[in-house]
């Protein structure tokens, strides 16, 4: 079996994704700064899966941080997550989303070629696709082409930057992974997106008012040439995304494969906004206010080739999501 190193791992979508490699019987070590997350997060995936994984408190700038940890490690593969991806902040500090995102993923990749690590999965994002002629994305489609912010950019570049060394090693094993929008929780209710600070993405927000700790919603925009007029986005459950990772590895090949993982999709935010209702049963208070700068009206995946050749595609829906984010939302208030 795999051993399997994953950057960010404490992360949102990393602690996820943890929890089914340990269900598939893989060994796996998280390494993350903690910036963005908890180290009790580690308790939780003990509760759920009966195994703590090893953690290291690390940066994936300190290249001899890195260093030490591979000598020990021997891993087979990297799950490369750690990044700052927080859109807005991306526009106001683009050096340091350059900085930590590029070069980290730069230092890493050093690190495992030193180490002789041929296997990597990197946390690509929809954002790549910049704007389309069409809603739908498909891996064959053009990339860098007008993503409206730094944070984008920095995928975009860490894609390139991976298709470049897989020239000059065509042994090496890379696989990247657009994701779409990840939302919802673990089933358990032990984990789910818990950033620190003042989320940007809608779900979080969504989280924050039924709390109660922001008044309302603000919906950017109704005047889109959708059915409701708001935005519509893929919106995939991150357990579904986490399953997405173990058969990326388990089918992970020479070069370079990309994979788009999402459903297919698209829901618009007043649809997500009933459907956190129907599952709550109380209203979420909002406003309508005007479109936010950089957003695309609607985009949602075209997964045909994940389902084809990774044999993966979604299970869950924007219900179960909810229910689980409920759930999610009940035990973080205990
Ligand atoms: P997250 O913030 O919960 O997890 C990322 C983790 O990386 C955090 O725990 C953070 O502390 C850590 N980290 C950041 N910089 C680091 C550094 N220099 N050294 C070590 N650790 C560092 O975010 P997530 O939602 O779990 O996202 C995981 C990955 O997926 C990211 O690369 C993100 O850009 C990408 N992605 C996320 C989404 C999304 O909407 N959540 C969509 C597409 C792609
Ligand atoms: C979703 C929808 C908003 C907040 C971003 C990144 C992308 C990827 C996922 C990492 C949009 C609407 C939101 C609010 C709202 N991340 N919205 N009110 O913009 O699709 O994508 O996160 O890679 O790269 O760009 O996600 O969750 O911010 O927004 O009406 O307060 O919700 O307009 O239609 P987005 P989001």
């Amino acid at each position: 079996m795999k051993k399997i190193l994953a950057t960010g791992g404490t992360g949102y979508i990393g602690s996820h994704t943890a929890i089914e490699l340990i269900k598939n019987g893989y060994e796996v070590e998280l390494l993350d700064n903690l910036f963005n997350s908890k180290v009790t997060v580690l308790d939780q995936i003990e509760k759920i899966t009966g195994v703590r994984p090893k953690f290291y408190e690390a940066d994936i700038l300190d290249k001899d941080a890195l260093d030490k940890i591979f000598a020990e490690g021997h891993y087979d593969t990297v799950i490369h997550f750690a990044g700052l991806k927080a859109v807005a902040e991306s526009v106001e500090k683009p050096l340091w989303y350059y900085y930590n995102n590029i070069t980290g993923t730069v230092n890493l990749m050093e690190v495992m070629k030193k180490h002789g690590v041929k296997e990597m999965v990197f946390s690509s994002s929809a954002t790549v696709y910049g704007i389309q002629d069409t809603p739908e994305c498909i891996e064959t489609m053009s990339t860098g082409g007008q993503i409206s912010n730094p944070y984008g950019r920095t995928k975009f570049f860490i894609e390139e930057i991976i298709k470049d060394y897989v020239v000059s090693d065509p042994s090496f094993k890379a696989t990247i992974l657009r994701y779409f929008n990840p939302i919802g929780a673990h089933e358990s209710g032990l984990i789910g997106e818990d950033p620190n600070g003042i989320p940007n993405n809608l779900m979080p927000i969504i989280m924050r008012v039924a709390q109660g700790k922001i008044p309302e919603l603000s919906v950017y925009g109704d005047d889109y040439d959708t059915e409701d007029g708001t935005a519509r986005r893929d919106y995939i459950h991150v357990v579904d995304l986490a399953k997405g990772h173990v058969a990326a590895i388990e089918h992970i090949k020479d070069g370079v494969s990309i994979y788009n993982l999402g459903t297919g999709k698209p829901s618009s935010v007043l649809e997500m906004i009933a459907a956190f209702e129907k599952a709550s049963g109380e209203k979420l208070p909002y406003k309508v206010v005007g479109r936010r700068a950089g957003d695309l009206p609607e985009i949602w995946a075209n997964a045909d080739k994940a389902k084809r050749e990774l044999g993966w595609s979604t299970e869950l829906t924007i219900d179960d999501a909810m229910r689980d984010t409920i759930n999610y939302l009940n035990h973080v208030k205990e």
